[in-house]
């Protein structure tokens, strides 16, 4: 898989690329991420990526050209599954999207910035509209690299057995259950029982009883889906 993420702040992804699963499935090759700096493609002879809007007091909206020129640029080079956008005012991120995207071979993310981008651009190039939340962070770098993140670790190659993507919270619509790890006994803090008892099948059982039970108390939303 390609990933492209179109940014002002290139700088914010270089410790997140260079640490933990999105950086062992970068070395493996599973997955190829390119940044690219907005900056560097605007024909403003000051450098400008943005501009006053035309709804008076709205704040900075970045400009067309620069993202319509490095968009067209990467489009000429191959096709992309999607192009998206990271934005508040948009369907929220889930785990369903997450998979969906994993499947994908090109995908391109264009990180939102100031008050927001000139609309021809969402209205012409972009394909999907992303939230992380409903709560507004300063920009979509954040929200982009959420994004990577939860696809990458989905790539068959990039977690182990162990850790696979398959057990994690969302994946069947339930939370994880609570894990434990030794000691067993930690100032009289105790580990359940059935998970000292060596019983495979009874194990089971307990865990996804207590998965249902945190589901339907923290999210029982996931329930109805
Ligand atoms: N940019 C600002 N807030 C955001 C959010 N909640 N999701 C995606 N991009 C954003």
């Amino acid at each position: 898989m390609r990933i492209d993420i179109l940014t002002i702040f290139p700088e914010m992804f270089t410790s997140i690329l260079n640490t933990s699963i999105l950086k062992r499935a970068i070395e493996k090759k599973e997955v190829s991420i390119f940044i690219h700096n907005i900056r560097d493609y605007t024909k403003d002879k000051h450098k400008k990526v943005d501009d006053y809007s035309f709804s008076k007091g709205a704040g900075m909206v970045m400009t067309i050209q620069p993202v319509a020129d490095l968009i067209e640029k990467l489009k000429a080079e191959r096709n992309y599954d999607e192009i998206i956008y990271t934005t508040p005012d948009a369907n929220l991120y889930d785990q369903k999207t997450a998979n969906t995207f994993s499947l994908c071979n090109n995908l391109m993310i264009l990180c939102g910035h100031y008050k927001g981008i000139d609309q021809r651009i969402r209205d012409h190039y972009i394909t999907k509209e992303i939230s992380i939340g409903s709560y507004v962070i300063t920009g979509g770098e954040l929200a982009a690299a959420v994004i990577a993140d939860s696809i990458v670790r989905l790539l068959p190659g990039v977690l182990s057995d162990e850790t696979s993507a398959l057990t994690d919270s969302f994946q069947d619509n339930l939370l994880s259950p609570p894990v434990y790890t030794r000691p067993a006994d930690y100032k009289g803090w105790k580990v359940p029982d059935v998970l000292l008892s060596g019983n495979d099948k009874k194990i089971d059982e307990w865990k996804l009883k207590k998965a249902k039970e945190l589901t339907k108390k923290l999210r029982p939303d996931l329930l109805d889906e």
